[in-house]
């Protein structure tokens, strides 16, 4: 579109400034946000850019020093934005202010995106488990609303464990926005969203499925409830998005059921990141 005098151009004040497009909060721990995408950042859903904010100044120098965090990119790579999903620490260096942030604000963006939690790190199969806790949902929002994600099994399985109820929201509606966004159904394809299954749980708060995934991958209850058969080597492949404890936990479960973990240089069957925490 042209420049007239009805779009004023901001001249960016951060290096790698992007402008904040929207922002919305979820619980008093979790927020999401949108950003300008700078027009040559090109990535794989499920990779992680570094993002922040200017730091304080020097106490001395006066000089200011860019803050950064890992964050995985949870909007698709064929969207026109970047989007992100975040906790809010109150006493973190960067989300205690990152959580003031509004439309209009820059913050610093890296375009330098990497990441393990992506196709080419896996091995062909028939299933795909996704497993989050927290904000771990972010990369897989993003594989989500990949066609590849669908194309590729018969059958996309995404676990989310959480404290509380509401901590479920963003990854719920977002799954509910999938299926009823017609240029979405129309993109990933009626017959492909029918794959996908969503099992939510809470482990602090009453919902209809309580407990932590590993426990109820343990009990074998998580295969009761969806009907499937316990995890194997030759039909499953997993992607592992959560807090440090959990993502070693299901690793060694995987690893258990014969898997083994894959990288970019080397495709295997299940692939691991940690969640990003201030
Ligand atoms: P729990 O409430 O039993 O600790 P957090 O907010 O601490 O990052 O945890 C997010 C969710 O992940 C919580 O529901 C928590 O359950 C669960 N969780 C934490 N550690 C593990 C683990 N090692 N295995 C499975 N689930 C876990």
């Amino acid at each position: 579109t042209p420049v007239t005098d009805a779009t004023p151009v901001k001249t960016p004040t951060l290096p790698d400034a992007q402008t904040v497009t929207s922002v919305q909060h979820y619980t008093d721990r979790l927020f999401s946000f949108r950003v300008t995408r700078p027009a040559s950042l090109r990535f794989r859903s499920g990779e992680f850019v570094m993002i922040g904010l200017m730091g304080e100044p020097h106490p001395e120098t006066g000089k200011q020093k860019p803050l950064l965090r890992a964050y995985s990119i949870a909007s698709p790579s064929w969207d026109e934005e970047l989007e992100f999903y975040s906790i809010k620490v109150q006493d973190g260096p960067l989300t205690s202010r990152l959580q003031h942030i509004q439309p209009g604000d820059e913050l610093i963006l890296r375009p330098k995106p990497v990441g393990t939690l992506v196709h080419d790190a896996l091995l062909p199969g028939k299933r795909l488990w996704l497993f989050a806790t927290g904000t771990g949902f972010a990369p897989f929002a993003s594989l989500l609303r990949d066609p590849q994600t669908f194309e590729d099994y018969d059958e996309v399985i995404i676990t989310h464990t959480c404290r509380e109820l509401g901590e479920l929201t963003y990854g719920a509606n977002l799954i509910a926005g999938i299926k009823e966004d017609e240029m979405l159904v129309e993109l990933l394809g009626e017959d492909n969203l029918a794959k996908l299954r969503y099992y939510p749980t809470t482990t602090r708060e009453q919902s209809p499925k309580m407990g932590r995934i590993t426990d109820l991958m343990r009990s074998g209850e998580v295969y009761a409830d969806l009907g499937v058969p316990q995890i194997s080597p030759e039909t499953d492949r997993a992607m592992i998005c959560g807090n440090l404890d959990f993502n070693l936990d299901i690793k060694a479960l995987l690893e258990g059921y014969g898997l083994e973990e894959g990288a970019n240089s080397k495709p295997a069957q299940f692939v691991v990141e940690k969640a990003f925490l201030d």
